[in-house]
């Protein structure tokens, strides 16, 4: 089950995983946007229109095609906002806390619902590496809210495990997706070790497959995170976004 199936990285691992032969539920808040897609119209995938800030209709989905069992579930449902788009959209707030952070536990709690029951599970979400940049005054809600998400993954590894549900945490770093291109003004080129949406899907199958605890890549972008972090608070608030 991928929440955040409808488009980018989480559209790319629906289509590793049918090619795989799985069974799939997809949602999105517009499940009409896999029409026109060969994943719309594949009799082995469900599509759910619902939205991951909404609780009940997270569990209802997840009981729903969780009656038959759920071996993995993916969270990639996200929104973004730096202080930018907050001046221009204060909506944009709530919405992304409601989204990134609020999103994920429902989703999370409603299939560990399931998983406890079968004995076996595994709950995915992708964060992000910009969450693991040191505070600093530049600092986005975006960035916040996927520290939030990858301490929330390590709350619920440790409360799962008993379970055997494992929890995977996905953390990349730039992958050239519509979305990305669209915050970018139709090009993400200039992003720095900027990743296709296959070798990204490569690299996190690779990640859910061994049910590691915490994936970040690519190493370089990594390493400059590392090296960002340690600098003096000073030198950091020189980074603009
Ligand atoms: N692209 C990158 O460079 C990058 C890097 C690091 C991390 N990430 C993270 O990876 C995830 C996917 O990013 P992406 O670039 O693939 O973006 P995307 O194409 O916009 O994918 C987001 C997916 O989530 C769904 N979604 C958004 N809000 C939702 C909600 N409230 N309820 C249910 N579904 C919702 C979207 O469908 P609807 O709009 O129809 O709801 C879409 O299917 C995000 O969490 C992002 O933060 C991306």
């Amino acid at each position: 089950m991928v929440i955040g199936g409808t488009s980018g990285i989480g559209l790319a691992l629906a289509q590793h995983y049918a090619d795989r032969g799985a069974e799939l539920a997809l949602c999105g808040r517009d499940a009409g946007r896999l029409d026109g897609h060969p994943l719309g119209r594949d009799p082995r995938v469900r599509a759910w229109s619902l939205d991951i800030r909404d609780r009940d209709a997270v569990e209802r989905a997840v009981r729903d095609f969780g009656a038959g069992g759920i071996d993995v579930l993916i969270v990639t449902a996200g929104q973004y906002a730096d202080a930018a788009g907050l001046a221009h959209s204060p909506a944009l707030g709530p919405a992304l806390v409601q989204t990134n952070i609020a999103g994920l536990v429902h989703a999370f709690e409603a299939a560990a619902a399931v998983m406890r029951r079968q004995g076996h599970g595994q709950l995915v979400a992708v964060a992000s590496i910009a969450g693991l940049l040191k505070e600093y005054e530049g600092g986005s809600l975006y960035a916040a809210s996927k520290r939030a998400a990858i301490a929330i993954c390590d709350t619920y590894r440790k409360a799962l495990a008993p379970y055997g549900i494992a929890v995977t945490t996905l953390v990349p770093g730039y992958v050239d997706t519509a979305r990305l291109r669209e915050l970018n003004g139709g090009d993400a080129s200039a992003k720095p070790f900027l990743m296709s949406e296959q070798a990204a899907v490569a690299r996190m199958v690779e990640a859910i497959d061994a049910r590691v605890a915490r994936r970040v890549f690519p190493l370089r972008l990594h390493l400059l995170v590392r090296l960002f972090n340690l600098l003096p608070l000073r030198l950091r608030r020189l980074r603009k976004k």
